[in-house]
């Protein structure tokens, strides 16, 4: 169907962007990454779809690589598929000069790896290019989270530019592939969330500006490390099922294995979303780089709260590209609750 199936005043993600590089000049010279992103959420989105009846063709993308990446997680085929096609259609020619992956060692120059050599950008992407990759093989839920940097005043940009702490992100969102193709983002200036139309192949604004509830009744969390959890913690969740937290609510348990997913769901609901340090995770396990600090972003600019528990997750210095913290996301009203736990005595 063409143009005339679309309804008054639809707005797709490529009139949006054009309109809103208009109106704030400052971040026009993005249009073309933006653009870069939202094929590459296309692509994958088709390329997860199929996983299962690619199977049948032999191709079984949601089995495993037989690799290890260097956070010593079993690489699912669909984990290093989707890092090449990141990496290729975000180094296209008017995309970026520089990536750094969650299935990568090292941060990579575009020039290096798809051979432009006329890169002059000022831009770096970290990304994670499947978010909850061990759902593929049932069909469950995965997505693509992705986060945008600029070279510091002065410098070059480099393999350092993605080691900037996430209050420096131009932008930042996500792309999750569930019932419907759903691509959250924020260019610095609240969230927009685009539905893919699956009948015209176009991302279309559904949420314009959205809002997490300043509190809600959700909690996100992998209670099975619960036992490993600091004893505050587990006091706070307990105080949520009971009803005898601060809001005196008894709060539901919802919890995807997908970061992504999780999050969707608490942003649109409200609520929280836990993954703490615990016995296996001593760090906790999300990587600030890839994970941490483009949820916080979203998450800060629709109005909720992304804290380590001790401190502002977007204010946390990487020390190095695969730095793990402790997350809690959410609606402002819960992380200030589970904060507030945190500074009680032991
Ligand atoms: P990834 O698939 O990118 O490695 O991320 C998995 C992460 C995150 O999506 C999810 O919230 C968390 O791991 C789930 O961990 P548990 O299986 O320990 O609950
Ligand atoms: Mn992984
Ligand atoms: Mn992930
Ligand atoms: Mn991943």
């Amino acid at each position: 169907l063409g143009g005339e199936d679309r309804r008054q005043g639809e707005k797709t993600f490529a009139r949006w962007l054009e309109v809103e590089t208009w109106r704030r000049p400052e971040i026009s010279d993005m249009s073309s990454i933006m653009m870069a992103v939202e094929s590459a959420c296309k692509t994958l989105s088709a390329l997860v779809k199929r996983a299962q009846t690619d199977d049948l063709a032999g191709m079984y993308h949601g089995g495993d690589s037989g690799g290890v990446n260097i956070q010593g997680e079993a690489q699912k085929k669909l984990d290093v598929v989707s890092n090449r096609i990141m990496v290729a259609q975000l180094c296209s020619p008017g995309g970026l000069s520089c990536v750094a992956s969650e299935e990568e060692e090292y941060p990579q120059m575009c020039s290096t790896v798809v051979g432009h050599s006329a890169f002059t950008g000022e831009y770096a992407a970290v990304f994670d290019p499947l978010d909850g990759s061990a759902n593929i093989g049932a069909g469950l839920p995965c997505g693509t989270i992705f986060g945008i940097l600029k070279r510091p005043p002065g410098g070059k940009v480099g393999p350092r530019t993605v080691m900037q702490s996430g209050k420096r992100l131009l932008a930042a969102g996500y792309c999750l592939y569930g019932g419907q193709t759903n691509l959250v983002l924020t260019l610095g200036n609240g969230v927009q969330q685009f539905t893919l139309d699956p009948k015209r192949g176009e991302f279309v604004l559904t949420q314009p500006n959205m809002r997490i509830p300043i509190r809600g009744s959700l909690y996100s969390a992998n209670e099975a490390n619960s036992h490993a959890w600091d004893g505050r913690i587990q006091d706070y969740v307990n105080d949520l099922k009971t009803g005898r937290g601060p809001s005196g609510q008894q709060y539901q348990s919802r919890y995807n294995g997908a970061l992504i997913a999780d999050i969707h769901n608490i942003l649109h609901y409200g609520g929280i979303f836990l993954y703490p340090a615990d016995n296996k995770n001593p760090n906790g396990k999300l990587r600030l780089l890839y994970e941490g600090n483009p949820i916080g972003m979203i998450v800060e600019q629709a109005g909720g709260a992304a804290s380590t528990g001790f401190q502002r997750i977007l204010d946390v210095p990487p020390l190095n590209t695969h730095h793990r913290i402790p997350t809690f996301f959410g609606s402002p009203e819960d992380v200030y609750d589970l904060c507030a736990y945190l500074k009680r005595p032991l």
